[in-house]
């Protein structure tokens, strides 16, 4: 039996709007991410490097095109499907943490299992609020905390639940340098201490750098990819693409 990635996109093409309007952000997309690693995503800003991840997590529709889990398909599955596999399978963390102002560290990072009415894992938890080194900040509220540790519960709240796969996009890309830092190796550490599968978005070859395999997105296509990335690498490759055009964000 051919063991299959932790997921996967076959022919994914994504289209929004019709006509005169239609834009195809995703064109034919092939990739496999696998089991264990963590896979960066790269390109210039509407290269479609939100939507592949949309559709890898569930929380977009292929416009044609297949998105594996494992071994299931789920773009054939029905919303209540998705909504099953969103809640127990996949873990996102978005570019603004996206955190309850008035719910402590802890309080946030177990909500989506209080919603779910799962009950933490207790010796999984303390694995990961011991890997990202908040065990001191669990009661302070999100205001009481710096950009980085806010971060860091985001990660830990996608984490707690043992997802397949650990989705963040431009999860850096609203800190400092000190506090990308601390987010860059969280996530490092949970793909080589606790075996999670991590992809992440990012325009920054010294986050992308330390990853194991970069995926580059051009115009809705994969044009490259790159395996034990350097950001000197990345950098370079990055150039010989043409400039970024300035993002206002997503
Ligand atoms: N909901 C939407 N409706 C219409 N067009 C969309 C929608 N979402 C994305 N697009 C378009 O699809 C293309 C890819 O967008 P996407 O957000 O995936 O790019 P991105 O690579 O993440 O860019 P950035 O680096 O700026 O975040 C862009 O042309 C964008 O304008
Ligand atoms: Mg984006």
């Amino acid at each position: 039996m051919t063991r299959n990635g932790a997921a996967r996109a076959v022919g994914l093409t994504k289209s929004y709007g019709s006509g005169a309007a239609e834009v195809t952000a995703l064109d034919q997309v092939d990739v496999e991410l696998g089991e264990g690693e963590f896979t960066a995503i790269m390109g210039p800003s509407g290269s479609g490097k939100s939507t592949l991840m949309h559709c890898l997590a569930a929380l977009d529709h292929p416009t044609s095109g297949q998105v594996f889990l494992g071994d299931d398909e789920i773009s054939a599955m029905n919303d209540k499907k998705l909504t099953e596999v969103r809640r127990d399978r996949i873990g996102f963390v978005f570019q603004a943490f996206n955190l309850v102002p008035t719910l402590t560290a802890e309080e946030n990072i177990v909500l989506p299992l209080a919603i779910a009415g799962r009950t933490p894992d207790r010796a999984w938890f303390d694995e990961v609020i011991d890997t990202i080194g908040l065990r001191n900040r669990l009661k302070h509220k999100p205001s009481e905390l710096s950009g980085g540790q806010q971060q860091r519960v985001a990660c830990a709240r996608a984490l707690v639940s043992r997802p397949a796969v650990v989705f963040a996009d431009e999860p850096t890309g609203n800190l400092d340098s000190a506090s990308s830092a601390e987010v860059l190796a969280f996530l490092r550490h949970s793909v080589d201490a606790l075996g999670q599968t991590v992809v992440m978005v990012t325009h920054e070859p010294v986050a992308a750098g330390g990853t194991d395999r970069v995926v580059f997105l051009a115009d809705g296509r994969v044009v490259d990819e790159m395996r034990e990335p350097s950001a000197q690498r990345v950098l370079d490759r990055m150039k010989s693409m043409g400039p970024r055009r300035p993002s206002l964000g997503d």
